[in-house]
């Protein structure tokens, strides 16, 4: 059976209308690694969506960096996931670590970013992932355990059927975000391999949630990251701001096909 694999771009503060000009102008290459199995998805910032949703190629999705906790109201600067569904966006990021350590958000606002997304049927991409210092304390394991069951336990009762419509995970140690510092791809495959034992654990054998590698992926890291068992894909930052980058991810990904 061939499993789906990912990349998704994420811009980040990053690409204003002059570089999704030239990021839409030079997608050519892109329609050659088309496959129903390889999902192509770019976040780029909100006000931005549906610009971008109208220039890409409908198999590039679009979605969003963050969604708000709460469904609609006086929450002034926030935007709910139903905005994100109406401009045509199909995913959300949700704890990514620049959410988590510069926004602060905590587990409960994230499980309830998370409740957002799945009442609009938007795919969820659940970051995870540890700072350096948890690594070198060899606590990453238990970090990555308590991000995860911190957000299981609040979704409660309804943590099965939510993870199991639409929704897939990124592991993301903070030290490898934007710093080109890429864990090892035996590293990241272990971690894989720890968070996929904890949802069998939970749900059974057969249960299975693609999970993302993301921090400091390249064109020149990506086909070792792909081969490994445990990895759908990478959740890509900087490499994803130029169409040619973008697309030498694509091809790699497709390569697996
Ligand atoms: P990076 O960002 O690829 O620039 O390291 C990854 C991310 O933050 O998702």
């Amino acid at each position: 059976m061939t499993k789906q694999k990912f990349i998704l771009g994420n811009w980040k503060m990053n690409n204003q209308l002059a570089e999704i000009e030239e990021f839409t102008a030079h997608l050519t290459n892109l329609s050659q690694v088309q496959h129903p199995d390889l999902y192509l998805g770019i976040a780029p910032m909100s006000p931005y969506l549906s610009l971008v949703r109208q220039k890409f190629p409908p198999f590039l999705h679009v979605g969003a960096q963050n969604i708000s906790t709460q469904k609609k109201g006086a929450f002034t600067g926030e935007i709910p996931a139903s905005t994100v569904s109406e401009l045509k966006g199909e995913f959300v990021l949700v704890g990514h670590s620049e959410r988590r350590s510069y926004f602060h958000e905590t587990s409960s606002e994230l499980a309830e970013k998370i409740r957002r997304a799945f009442e609009e049927r938007l795919l969820t991409v659940f970051c995870v992932g540890e700072t350096l210092k948890e690594r070198e304390e060899k606590s990453h394991f238990d970090c990555v355990k308590k991000q995860m069951n911190e957000v299981i336990e609040l979704l409660g009762d309804d943590a099965q059927k939510i993870l199991s419509a639409s929704f897939i995970m990124a592991y993301e140690p903070v030290w490898a975000i934007g710093t080109g510092k890429v864990a090892s791809a035996k590293d990241a495959e272990e971690m894989h391999a720890f968070i996929s034992s904890l949802l069998k654990e939970k749900w059974g054998n057969e249960f299975f949630l693609p999970i993302l590698y993301g921090g400091s992926v390249t064109a020149q890291n990506i086909n070792e990251l792909l081969a490994m068992p445990n990895i759908s894909g990478a959740l890509v930052g900087g490499a994803s701001l130029k169409s040619d980058s973008f697309s030498l991810l694509a091809q790699a990904a497709f390569k697996f096909f």
